[in-house]
């Protein structure tokens, strides 16, 4: 049954952004866009954290909050633009001072703390680059993306550095500084306090010329094979946020903005640092983990005005409070500040919308981006109705398209061109034509799968989607095999590379098995070497060791036991069957297997976790 159209009130609290789509999808452009940022002095250039803070500071808002952090104790940190634009500038000298320069790799692997913002600022302003990890990596993830990319500089605290990094530091080739973040340095060799040198910097830092087509981002994301890529992106992308963040969230510079997503992931970078700070407004931070009560608190003593979230948390949120009542938790707590709230990351279903209107009083706003985005490309607008369910439509100086699909379930590519379906409601693969500012510049020492993402004109977004008689886009599914859970992109093969490691495993497969809550679990199917059983002591050790190397985000939940997988004739793991069988789907054409008679007998044994 399709969910009623959410009609939205004709005289909202805030004006919105964007009323009349038509209107400003024709008006908009690109370089007009552009003129909403200042550029750096003198015409040397664009420089994210120069339109991020230092522009504010100097216009008059310095003293204005640019971020209110709320510790794991509840304590309040508030930190105002002009702080803001010393510690930067401090941290830019700490680089500099270090021989750090253009163009070299600077990764976080820190939670969500004030430092964190500090750090991202001054490695813009050194027009360094900065690479974010996601702090409950594993070794092995922190370890395989600090190699790819080249990381020269590494800030961390103490405990993560022992834990994820310490051991394998020496085969760090690229790495010649760790600076750590609060105490702890003292006892680690090879490490600085990062403290004690910002204390020694000067606070004023001129920003060396940058070009709008210099590198500045660098975030990690994964395929369906290879190791994991890294997504370029440049300091031009701030116009796409800028704009984004306007169109899609509803920033205006009075708001105080909450975007829940850890900063180790794009989300947390484009839009829980960059956007709202190029915007002006108060950013919350969250040092500690999801809890509802803890939630519902912070919305509403930070008088929360928008927020971005996703969609497992909303789940996790309706479980606590369902939509049929009663309310008493949220109820509980002054939300009246709240004016809008709008979701990323995965399939936001409709009853979430619905949710959100009944239980917070704001129907809940489905976003769609990706990593190489950069930014919001597809949204449900502020100032425009919500069809529960769709992901809305492309942003003003957005084009996309639904392109038919080939055998292999890609967007089918002959000759160099694709054919794009113009009739609505038939599933295809999403392309975006290039062009807006945040687009990535490719896969970081990736040639071939930076060229394969591109055809016909078209940048080819591996999500299925259909598009409705009016221009709605309705996500359909993956068109490739990375798993999304709990909103984090898992790459099969870097779960099956790590399960190898281990002396029992002759080989895996590794699906996401659908999850009420999490979207999806990673689920493990593992063929056992000659020698051992399948027990659940040998599936606990599996579990433990995977974790133990990949971290929890990352981590299989399951593991089942099949000495039978199927393989493509070329020898692969049909990762496809094994989630056709998982979810009892027709197994579809199994004409590649390699041997059929014997997929369609092979016994599965499969043991839920305890
Ligand atoms: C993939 C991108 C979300 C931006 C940061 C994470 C899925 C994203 C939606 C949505 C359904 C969505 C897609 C996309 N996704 N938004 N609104 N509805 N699916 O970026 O880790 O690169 O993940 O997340 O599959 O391709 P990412």
């Amino acid at each position: 049954m399709p969910w009623a159209t959410i009609h939205k009130d004709p005289v909202p609290r805030t004006t919105p952004r964007l009323r009349d789509y038509d209107e400003e999808c024709a008006s908009f452009s690109w370089r007009a866009a552009r003129g909403m940022l200042q550029g750096l002095p003198g015409g040397r250039g664009l420089n994210i954290a120069h339109e991020a803070v230092d522009r504010h500071a100097a216009s008059g808002r310095a003293t204005a909050v640019a971020l209110r952090c709320v510790g794991r104790d509840d304590s309040v940190t508030s930190v105002t633009y002009g702080e803001l634009a010393r510690s930067s500038a401090r941290f830019a000298h700490v680089l500099r001072g270090l021989g750090i320069g253009h163009g070299d790799r600077v990764v976080t692997l820190l939670g969500r703390c004030p430092e964190l913002f500090t750090v991202v600022l001054g490695t813009l302003k050194n027009t360094s680059v900065l690479c974010p990890l996601f702090s409950a990596f594993g070794p092995d993830p922190v370890f395989q993306r600090m190699t790819l990319g080249d990381a020269q500089v590494l800030v961390t605290t103490a405990d993560l550095y022992r834990r994820k990094v310490a051991g394998r530091r020496g085969a760090l080739a690229a790495l010649r500084h760790v600076l750590i973040v609060g105490e702890g340095a003292d006892d680690l060799p090879g490490t600085l306090p990062l403290g004690a040198l910002m204390a020694d910097a000067a606070d004023t830092f001129t920003i060396p010329p940058t070009s709008p087509h210099d590198m500045a981002l660098l975030h990690f994301t994964s395929g369906t094979t290879g190791v994991p890529k890294g997504a370029v992106h440049v300091h031009d992308a701030a116009v796409a946020h800028y704009v984004s963040a306007s169109y899609a969230l509803d920033l205006h510079q009075d708001d105080v903005f909450w975007c829940t997503a850890d900063p180790g992931w794009v989300t947390g970078m484009s839009y829980g640092i960059v956007a709202p700070l190029l915007h002006g407004v108060t950013v919350v931070v969250d040092e500690g983990e999801y809890d509802a009560r803890r939630w519902y608190r912070i919305l509403a003593e930070q008088r929360v005005s928008v927020w971005y979230t996703a969609p497992t948390a909303l789940r996790m949120l309706m479980r606590t409070t369902p939509r049929t009542g009663p309310y008493d938790l949220p109820r509980s707590f002054d939300l009246s500040a709240l004016r809008f709230v709008a979701s990323v990351g995965e399939p936001l279903n409709p009853e979430a919308v619905v949710w959100g209107r009944d239980v917070l009083g704001l129907p809940v706003h489905d976003t769609w981006w990706q990593t190489e985005t950069g930014s919001i490309m597809i949204a449900n607008f502020a100032g425009c109705d919500i069809r529960p369910g769709s992901m809305g439509r492309p942003l003003p100086g957005v084009e996309a398209a639904v392109l038919r699909r080939g055998e292999d379930g890609r967007a089918e590519v002959a000759d160099g061109r694709v054919t794009v379906l113009t009739e609505p409601g038939v599933e295809g693969e999403l392309a975006l034509r290039p062009g807006w500012p945040s687009m990535f510049r490719g896969y970081l020492h990736d040639e071939p799968r930076s060229a394969a993402a591109f055809a016909g004109g078209w940048y080819l977004t591996g999500d299925l989607v259909r598009r409705d008689a009016n221009g709605w886009y309705w996500f359909v599914g993956r068109a490739d095999d990375v798993i999304k859970s709990a909103g984090h992109l898992v790459g099969p093969f870097e779960v099956e590379s790590a399960l190898m490691e281990h002396p029992a495993v002759a080989e895996s497969g590794v699906i996401g098995r659908p999850d009420p809550v999490a979207g999806n679990i990673v689920k493990a199917f593992v063929t056992l070497r000659p020698g051992f059983e399948a027990s659940s002591a040998t599936r606990r050790g599996l579990l433990a060791f995977a974790r133990r190397l990949l971290g929890p985000a990352v981590a299989p939940r399951e593991i089942a036991f099949d000495q039978h997988l199927p393989h493509t004739r070329s020898g692969k793991v049909m990762r496809r069957l094994l989630r056709a069988r998982e979810l009892g789907l027709p197994e579809g054409d199994v004409s590649t297997l390699e041997d059929a008679t014997s997929a369609v007998t092979s016994t599965m044994r499969t043991e839920q976790p305890a």
